[in-house]
């Protein structure tokens, strides 16, 4: 089969990480006779410099025509870069977020779990990690706080900005479907997470989210507070099968249970509309610190392109193979730097990409 998809290489670390998805995606092509065509699109901080807006229309044009976007990462250092101080819909991340609200990705799906080959690599003690630990966070993704009207203005000779966080009950309905659905799948365990000591938003959270859980009796549902969520991860990662939340506590969650499986280069995420169409990108950023120097991991993008052989091209032999490759390379001791550990050869970028598309079959 032939399959078209949208790269879009970004800012930082995006185009080594791009590169090295691209070379695994096409030696699956080889092994199982696919072809993958690209188009290449810019988008981030380099769509800024080269047409002073972080995504024009073309670009996403293409994205919507494809079959499925692979996405590095945009945005340059936070504070500290020259797309920083401008208006937010200049931003580069304000492309990402126009690109996915654009697509209607509202199901963003990041899976956290530990190979055990990455136990040394873990932060948590021993006796925490136990048996090990896998769960999904399935994250609303064009809602919330991110989507809300935000301004600053001088009150009173007083600086103020606001933030205004607004979900309705289809968006949340919506979401909560595809986390029962997903939980359905696997051990049939929803942690719904929300604020609903405090937010409205989060009190009709909950309110929808227990009237979806009727449809779905074999699904055990338990509410958490964030902040609790947040000590829980790192106390008892082992009780978490599905993680259900809103836009900005799935965003921080998300790293945090990306460190817990050994670095935030191996976490994976598809954001995915109400049809097969995916956008497959790694949950971390740019990482401008290391741009360049081919030190990034590039697995977290590998293990997305996987992702959207799985959900966007129904293709699970062929992702089950690059799940299998990664696993392989790490178990024959292969490391980049965020995951080294002792006895271990540490690799770089472009020999991560290589280790892991020869092990391809
Ligand atoms: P970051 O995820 O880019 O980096 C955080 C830390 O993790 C850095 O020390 C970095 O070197 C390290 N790191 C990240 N990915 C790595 C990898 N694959 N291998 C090894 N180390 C890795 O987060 P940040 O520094 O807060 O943000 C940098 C920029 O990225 C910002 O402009 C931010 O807006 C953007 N960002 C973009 C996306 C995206 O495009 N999806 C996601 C998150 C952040
Ligand atoms: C992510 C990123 C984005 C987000 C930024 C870059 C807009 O942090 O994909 O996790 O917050 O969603
Ligand atoms: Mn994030």
């Amino acid at each position: 089969m032939n399959y078209n998809v949208t790269a879009i290489p970004g800012d930082g670390i995006g185009p080594e990480i791009v590169r090295e998805a691209r070379k695994v995606l096409d030696q699956v092509g080889r092994v199982y006779g696919h072809s993958f065509h690209y188009t290449e699109v810019l988008m981030g901080g380099c769509s800024i410099d080269a047409h002073g807006v972080p995504l024009t229309d073309e670009a996403l044009e293409t994205a919507r025509n494809s079959d499925a976007v692979l996405l590095g990462a945009v945005g340059g250092n936070v504070g500290n870069s020259k797309w920083y101080d401008v208006a937010p819909n200049l931003r580069p991340e304000a492309g990402l977020l126009a690109m996915r609200k654009g697509l209607g990705l509202f199901a963003n799906i990041r899976p956290a779990y530990l190979y055990a080959e990455l136990a040394s690599a873990c932060p948590l003690k021993d006796e925490i990690i136990g048996d090990g630990f896998d769960m999904v966070i399935m994250r609303e993704l064009t809602g919330g706080i991110y989507f809300g009207d935000r301004w600053t203005k001088e009150v009173d000779g007083v600086m103020q900005a606001t933030d205004i966080l607004t979900y309705n009950e289809n968006e949340i309905r919506r979401i909560a479907i595809k986390g029962f659905e997903i939980a359905m799948k696997r051990r049939k365990k929803v942690i719904s997470v929300d604020k609903a000591n405090v937010l409205d938003s989060s009190r009709l959270w909950r309110k929808v989210v227990e009237e979806v859980a009727k449809d779905y009796p074999e699904v055990e549902l338990t509410h958490m507070l964030v902040d609790n969520c947040a000590m829980q991860l790192v106390m008892n990662p082992g009780q978490f099968d599905v993680i259900l939340t809103e836009n900005m506590f799935g965003d921080i969650l998300s790293d945090e249970a990306s460190m817990i499986t050994g670095s935030i280069g191996m976490l994976s995420s598809a954001s995915l509309n109400e049809s097969k169409f995916g956008l497959y990108e790694p949950s971390h950023g740019s990482a401008p610190d290391i741009a360049g120097l081919d030190l990034a991991n590039p697995i977290a993008t590998i293990l997305s392109a996987a992702m959207m052989l799985r959900y966007s091209f129904d293709l699970d032999k062929e992702a089950d193979a690059v799940e299998q490759a990664v696993r392989q390379v790490l178990k024959d001791g292969y490391r980049t730097g965020d995951i080294m550990s002792d006895g271990c050869e540490k690799v770089g970028t472009t020999r991560m990409g290589d280790l892991v598309a020869e092990r391809i079959r």
